[in-house]
């Protein structure tokens, strides 16, 4: 029997300039495009298999530099094939069923070619239940607001970012086509009112569930640290078995250099796909911000990042 989801949705007022009309999810405050409710449900129930492998991250924490790296590693003898096919072709991102702003590529007619009569609706889901291989799948929504059983099913990947620089990552995405000023970005963040909601409901959702033996979170500072020992750490959790020399060919395939100039490698095209890789690198907000305005956000990190746990990363 399908399970209801214990939230509740209330209609936000003003009109968000990218997305339009939204809805705040609670508990949780997660704010999403109003087509989010008509779908919460059959996400919340979506069947996941064993080996599925998931990928829950906050928006610009990193997402596609993860996202390659896992196809790169569950498909180590087929790499040439992501010069060609788009990630949005490599993944099932079932909130594009309801963010509806990436172009769908096909996918309505990959979906009424397995399944004539096929709704046009919820394409995604349908696309992913209807598929019988290995299914690699992406999505921005918290852990509350997906099955409350993945963990006993399938692996679940999740990355984090330092939260100032994943603001500014935001910022330098969008700035070319919401007028948003940095401070007022950033005023948004602190206030939990963007797109996905609030940064630290999202993350200590992943947090509290991380000693799920078929949980891994990563954190992009330690990749740019160390790449070769983060890919080895995924190699294990994912049991790809990779050697060396393959998880070398798996760190120049994802490089950041390599995956900025080939276009098929995000989810992203047209006008965003221009804007979606900036600098890559960590401490990009660095003097950015009004020194007032820098303070605050490091008082707010402090105080939410205890609150997640004394030991989170980001509380210094
Ligand atoms: P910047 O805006 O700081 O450049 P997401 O995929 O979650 O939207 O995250 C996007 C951020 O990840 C962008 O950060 C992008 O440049 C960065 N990114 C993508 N691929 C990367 C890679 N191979 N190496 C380092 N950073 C990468």
């Amino acid at each position: 029997m399908e399970k209801e989801i214990p939230v509740t949705f209330e209609e936000k007022a003003e009109v968000n300039p990218r997305v339009g009309k939204t809805v705040l999810v609670k508990p949780g405050d997660t704010i999403l495009p109003i087509k989010y409710k008509s779908y919460a449900k059959a996400i919340y129930n979506f069947e996941y298999k064993g080996d599925d492998v998931c990928l829950f991250t906050y928006p610009k924490s990193g997402t596609t530099w993860v996202a390659e790296i896992i196809w790169a590693m569950t498909h180590i003898d087929e790499l040439q094939r992501a010069l060609t096919e788009n990630l949005s072709q490599r993944y099932f991102f079932i909130d594009n069923d309801f963010v509806q702003e990436l172009p769908m590529e096909g996918h309505i007619e990959k979906l009424k070619a397995k399944c004539p009569g096929a709704k046009e609706d919820g394409v995604i889901m349908q696309l992913a239940a209807l598929e019988k291989g290995r299914r690699l799948i992406w999505s921005h929504l918290p852990f509350d607001l997906q099955n409350p059983d993945i963990l006993d099913k399938c692996k679940v990947v999740s990355v984090m970012r330092h939260p100032k620089d994943n603001m500014f990552s935001r910022y330098m995405f969008f700035k070319k086509f919401v007028d948003i000023g940095l401070p007022n970005m950033a005023w948004t963040f602190m206030t939990g009112n963007p797109i996905y909601g609030n940064y630290w409901h999202h993350v200590s959702e992943a947090w509290k569930r991380r000693n799920h033996p078929n949980l891994h979170i990563m954190f992009y500072e330690d990749m740019k640290v160390d790449i070769m020992a983060e890919l080895k750490k995924l190699n294990e959790f994912l049991g790809t078995n990779l050697n060396e020399e393959q998880l070398k060919e798996v760190a120049k395939h994802t490089s950041f250099d390599n995956m900025r100039q080939n276009p098929t490698m995000t989810m992203t095209s047209g006008r965003l796909q221009g804007s979606f890789f900036h600098k890559g690198e960590v401490g990009s907000s660095k003097g950015q911000l009004p020194p007032e305005l820098d303070a605050q956000m490091d008082a707010w990190i402090k105080e939410n990042a205890l609150k997640v746990d004394p030991a989170f990363k980001y509380l210094s």
